[in-house]
């Protein structure tokens, strides 16, 4: 069964409420349909009559959840929650209004917040900054994680590398400036992400442009010192670094330039050092290795909301659901 597959049938075995915001887009009515027909999810869509009669294309919504902000009975109560959350920034309940009723990411991140719903889509025409930046606003990290990172779940067609062909690449999308520390966090959070999604135990690999020690600079020290954290952190966790991604993947390279590491050779989470390397890194195997790429998917907030590519497909909304779905279900 195809990885999607797998996680549509885990997302169907305990239903969901995912929110869908981005009522401007047809794709959204589309995945809504599809997702409600396949029982993958509950959808709550945040759209006025005005909206779906613009952009449904007369999709039958039986089953969905509208939720049009301009009467919503909860309304007062979003408000209210958005003014406490952002209290220390100042915000007026005006402010609160005019920026959820504008912006519906914002509404459907409160709705989360306030238990009415278990987790948000959106970014299929909305950048990523605009996407997840509500949710890093009201929803916040989970205890004890300091930076939110995002992965992509590669699905390798043909591949004997990682565990057959699927890797958890991070941090793709998200963090600008990357410490020691953030790095080992992210290594901690993606193997966690591996293990949730793949069911199988996280081999996590931390990238550089050297193995070992074979080259000198303070991008391959900050690596170096990243794993030695990341191994004290999580001494369970079989990791290694700093490895170069032949290195990492396969066996007849590690043999020469990591023999002693348990995890060169065999990796199946990568961790990437920089945003440029891992952003251009999942796009090079999903073009050139015609790989799946599903995510980003976000690793470390305290409810599940992830992105979308903005050329994405309604069937990538549905795939997306189905992985929000999941994440939710791990909150229970
Ligand atoms: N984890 C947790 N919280 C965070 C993080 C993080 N990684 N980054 C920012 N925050 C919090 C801040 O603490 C702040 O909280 P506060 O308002 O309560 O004080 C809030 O989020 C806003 O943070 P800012 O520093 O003002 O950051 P900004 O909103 O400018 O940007 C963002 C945050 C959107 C994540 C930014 O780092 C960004 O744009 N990242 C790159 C996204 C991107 O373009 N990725 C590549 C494309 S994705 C793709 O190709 C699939």
């Amino acid at each position: 069964m195809a990885f999607i597959d797998t996680i549509k049938e885990r997302a169907k075995a305990n239903k969901k409420v995912i929110v869908l915001p981005e009522c401007m887009d047809p794709r959204t009515y589309e995945a809504a349909v599809k997702i409600t027909a396949e029982g993958i999810a509950e959808i709550a869509l945040i759209a006025t009559p005005e909206d779906i009669e613009k952009y449904s294309n007369g999709a039958d919504l039986t089953g969905i959840r509208v939720v049009d902000p301009s009467t919503d009975p909860n309304r007062q109560k979003y408000i209210d929650k958005f003014v406490e959350l952002r209290k220390s920034k100042g915000l007026t309940p005006e402010q609160a209004e005019e920026q959820m009723m504008k912006d519906y990411m914002y509404y459907a991140c409160l709705m989360c917040k306030c238990g009415d719903a278990d987790g948000a889509v959106s970014g299929a025409c909305h950048s990523t900054g605009n996407t997840i930046r509500p949710a890093l606003q009201l929803l916040k990290t989970k205890p004890g994680i300091h930076s939110v990172s995002g992965f992509f779940l590669m699905e390798v067609p043909n591949c004997e590398f990682g565990e057959n062909g699927l890797f958890v690449f991070a941090d793709c999308a998200v963090n600008t400036d990357f410490d020691s520390e953030k790095l080992a966090e992210i290594a901690g959070l993606s193997a966690e992400s591996f293990r949730a999604f793949v069911g199988a135990e996280p081999r996590v690999a931390m990238l550089s442009y050297s193995t070992m020690g074979s080259a000198k600079h303070d991008d391959v020290t900050k690596v170096a010192e990243a794993v030695k954290i990341a191994k004290e952190k999580f001494p369970d966790i079989k990791l290694d670094g700093e490895l170069q991604f032949d290195a990492a993947i396969v066996g007849s390279v590690a043999a020469l330039k990591a023999p002693n590491s348990e995890v060169a050779g065999k990796a199946n989470t990568i961790v990437f050092p920089s945003l440029e390397a891992g952003n251009i890194g999942y796009k090079l195997v999903q073009r050139l290795a015609k790989a799946g790429a599903y995510g980003p998917i976000l690793q470390g907030l305290s409810m599940p909301v992830n992105d979308l590519s903005r050329g994405c497909f309604a069937d990538d909304i549905v795939g997306v659901v189905a992985m929000t779905a999941v994440q939710a279900q791990m909150n229970d």
